[in-house]
Formats: C-alpha cells, structure tokens, sequence
C-alpha cells in the first residue's frame, strides 16, 4: 500500500508513472535491501466478546450440547483456529468487558448467576463461559490469551485479583484457582486497562483515564513466570487528543502498548448498509473508508513518535474491519453480518497497511472471530462455515514474523464519491526466514484485470505457490447451502520469464505468490 507521503514520495522517486495505454502493466519494484522490519505475527490476531453469536455458539457450545466439541468448544472452530493459526485472541471485550465481573464465571457452571448483556441485545449471559473456559481454549488451539480487564464499571483490587488468579503459582488466588480445577497459573502476557474507555469504557476524558490507568496499572503485578504487557484503552479513529493526552500523561514507560479502534463504517448512527446487498459507488466508498485507516495510523503514529522516538510502545489496532447492517431476520444487537468478496478486499488492504508500520504495529485484532462484524466463521447449529475474510487471512500466513520487503509500485490512485483516495492496486511482500519470498497483490477494480511486472534481480525466481481468491460479483458470499461459493483456488496466472514475474490479476481478486 502506497498511500503515506512517505510512500507515495519513495515511489515517485524511485519509479516513473508508466500507467497509460500504452505501458498497460504496472511495475512492483521489491527492496529487499531497504528491509528492516518484522512484521509481527500478532497483527493476524482475533477479537472474540460476549456479543451475540461470538462466543455462545461461534466457539463455545457446552458439553452437553449435540454438536460435536470437545470439553464444550465446538470441534469445527478448534479446527479453523487451528488451521488459521490465530496468534491472539482478545476477550472478553469490547464493550462487554467494562461490564464483566470475573468472579461471575469461575467456579461450577451451575451456581455461576445469569446476567443480562446490557451492551448487546439485553441478551441473557449465564456466564457459562468464563476465564477457565476462556484460558483453557486458548490452550487447546494454540492462541495467546489478550485479556480486558474492567476499569469502567470494576474497582482496581478486582481488576488486580483477577490477574493474580490467572497467573500466580502461589498464594490465595492460585489456592483458589486450584480449588476451581487449575493447579498451574496460566501464562497471560497481553492485559488491557479498559475498553473504550472515551465511550462505552466509562465516558471518560483522557486526562482522567490517564490518571486512572496509573493507578490501576500499578497493582497489576507480575509474577514468576509472567510478565504482563499493559495496554492502554486507546482512541477512536480521528480522536488525536486521546492518544497525545495518554502519551503525555502515561507515557511508554508505563504502557506496553496504546490501542486503537478503526471500524470501515459509513458512521454511527443510521443506517450502514447491507452486507450483501451493495453497488459499485458504495463498494468503492468502502475502500476508500479503509484505506483511510493508513492516514489515521500514519497521525496517531506521528504522535507517539514525538513522546516515544525509540518506540517502545507498541500500536495495538485491537478492533478494526467493517460494520455493516445486521443481516434482515437476525437478533438485534448481535451484530451478525455476512462476509462477501468485498470484506476480503477490505481485509487484505487493511493487512497491507499494517505491514507497512511494522516498526509501531506490533498487534492488530479483526473484529470478531466468528458470528459478529467482519467474522471469520458463521455458524448456525452444527453447521460452520468460512468467510472470504478467513480465506484472505489464510492466504497471508507467510508474511507472519517475516521480514517486510518494501516495494514502490505506481498504481493508479482513484477518488471515491465521498472523495477519499483509493489505489487500484495494494501490494506487500515479505522475505521468511527459510529465504522464500511471499508476495500479495489485490486489484480493487471490479470491471479491470491488471498486468503486473516485478523484476527478479536479487530475488528467488521459483514459484513455490501461488494462490487466488476471487468471484465472479463482488456481493459474493458463502452460504450455509453452497460453504465455497468464495474460497482460495490455485493460481494460474502467474509465471517468471527474462527476469521478470508477470502477473495477470483478475478484477477485484486477491492473489499471493511465494517464490523460492
Ligand atoms: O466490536 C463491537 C464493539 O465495537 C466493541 O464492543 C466496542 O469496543 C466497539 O465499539
């Protein structure tokens, strides 16, 4: 993605603007000498809360349910974890988290109170699924826990239990924790200091927040064998007083890590749109909503760069992917939305972005993993099935902890309705530690395939593999009766020849090859 000043400057010096009728194929020029950064696999996190179909039944089923799971956790979705390879899991909010009362959902399952989800539908929460559950799954499918603890609504000694609880090896919280049926303390590194704490966190001001994390900050204690690492309830896309608030008023040597939360929505109140059901000027206004994530990143980075030149904290984009309308006939307040060939769009653009401030990114988590927002998976009963947006995530593994190669490229910028700059073409490439080197190239055009050109010099020439995602309509989707109507195929449109890969990339397609 070419859109920073820094990036679109790199690119005009290092190539000339060759996009005409004449020179159709664009060229990718790779720097592999210019790489210095890794680019974290935690950017290829999840988010999963207590909303809707999320986790009750997106992950979580119970033992004595008919679908098939293990110890409660459907055994479709330990599958799609694990075949993801999903880095981190972020629970149990999102606003639900400034609500939740840990001790609700430790202990027997039938003595734990049912509660109403007053964030999301007034739906009943029997809290069935607690830090046991929550821990223990992580566990099972190799994740790491991303835990929010509760500084809206919880007081600091609660907040400071429920750390000690999961990760001390010895004293009352861990006698306790046995007694619920955990001998050993879990490993719980990453710990967020409330949620949206500027809205459904508490409504606070910055300077008060500020304030706040210092003092609940301070009783969150390390223990033997684990070192936490404290995150602060970062801004609202645009809102760049928070984060110049919280750098001044906590400052990276007291936080680990600063949020922030970027959602592709039209805005927040009325209606968003459908999910499925869109034309070619709305589809286009929502590439241009996420490539703005770049801008908003680019600011709040500029900021943290003045406090924190040496960049010891990290930016943690720990909500972000598109908002659409609730599918017609589902439950209000769930936030159930389907997931077209659009959503893969968004979600490998944004991927891109990411990739290009591994230096300050170091987490980034899609919101939700299953049943809610920008999904993985959608489920209903015991059938499960994958999203565009999963098969993208898929296709990217080979960039997680690879080096980032920066490119310069000259694809065209368009401008969309609401006249936000968009690229027809978003790239990234990454070098593995076995010396392969991945590339992704998505074409944003609907009605235009795009001819690509990269030169080989300094780069392996072998494709190892080459994989595509893409539909014949951009509205495609998968559903329960045709699960693959939008799933990854074998790239044949790619070859190396004089020098040179050349790519032919269908309209509005996602493609990576890896070459060694
Ligand atoms: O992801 C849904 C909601 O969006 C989260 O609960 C909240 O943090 C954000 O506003």
């Amino acid at each position: 993605m070419k859109l920073t000043a820094k990036a679109l400057l790199a690119t005009m010096l290092l190539t000339p603007t060759v996009i005409s009728a004449a020179t159709p194929a664009t060229t990718l020029i790779l720097h592999p000498e210019q790489a210095t950064d890794t680019i974290s696999r935690m950017i290829y996190g999840q988010f999963a809360e207590h909303l809707g179909g999320c986790v009750y039944g997106g992950i979580w089923v119970g033992e004595d349910s008919p679908i098939p799971n293990t110890r409660g956790y459907r055994n479709d979705a330990i599958k799609a974890m694990k075949d993801l390879g999903v880095p981190v899991l972020r629970w149990p909010g999102g606003c639900f988290a400034d609500d939740y009362h840990w001790r609700d959902g430790i202990g027997p399952r039938n003595k734990r109170p049912t509660l109403i989800n007053n964030n999301w539908g007034g739906t009943k929460e029997d809290n069935s699924f607690g830090t046991h559950e929550f821990l223990d799954f992580c566990e099972l499918v190799g994740t790491e826990p991303y835990v929010s603890g509760n500084m809206g609504s919880g007081t600091v000694g609660e907040m400071a239990q429920w750390v000690e609880y999961m990760t001390a090896p010895a004293g009352p919280m861990a006698d306790e924790r046995a007694a619920n049926g955990r001998l050993e303390p879990w490993r719980v590194k990453y710990f967020g200091i409330g949620n949206e704490s500027w809205g459904c966190g508490g409504n606070m001001r910055p300077e008060y927040y500020s304030d706040n994390y210092r003092r609940y900050s301070t009783y969150l204690r390390n223990q033997p064998g684990n070192t936490l690492y404290r995150i602060a309830s970062g801004a609202s896309d645009y809102d760049y007083n928070w984060t110049e608030v919280l750098m001044d008023r906590i400052g990276a040597g007291r936080m680990d890590g600063l949020s922030l939360h970027y959602y592709t929505v039209t805005g927040w109140s009325g209606p968003k749109g459908s999910a499925t059901d869109f034309d070619s000027d709305v589809y286009y206004r929502t590439i241009g909503k996420a490539v703005e994530i770049d801008t908003v990143i680019c600011k709040h980075i500029a900021i943290m760069d003045r406090f924190d030149p040496k960049k010891k904290a990290g930016l943690l984009v720990d909500e972000w992917g598109t908002w659409f309308d609730e599918e017609p006939g589902t439950i209000p307040g769930h936030l159930f939305q389907q997931n077209t060939m659009r959503d893969a769009i968004v979600a490998a653009i944004t991927l891109d972005i990411f990739h290009t401030h591994a230096d300050r990114i170091r987490m980034a988590n899609i919101a939700q993993l299953a049943n809610v927002l920008q999904a993985m998976w959608l489920t209903e009963g015991d059938k499960l099935i994958l999203t565009p947006t999963y098969h993208v995530f898929k296709m990217y593994a080979p960039h997680k902890d690879a080096l980032h190669i920066p490119i310069s490229y000259n694809a065209e910028i368009l401008t969309d309705s609401n006249g936000r700059p968009y690229p027809t073409l978003s790239a990234t490439a990454s070098k593995a530690k076995d010396g392969s080197v991945s590339i992704s190239l998505t074409n944003t055009l609907l009605d235009k395939a795009q001819e690509i050109e990269i030169p080989l010099a300094g780069l392996p020439s072998h494709i190892r593999q080459a994989d595509i995602l893409t539909a014949a309509d951009i509205k495609a989707h998968n559903t329960f009766e045709n699960p693959t109507a939008v799933t990854t195929a074998d790239f044949k449109g790619a070859k190396t020849a004089g020098g040179k890969l050349k790519v032919s990339l269908p309209a509005m397609s996602v493609v990576t090859i890896t070459l060694d």
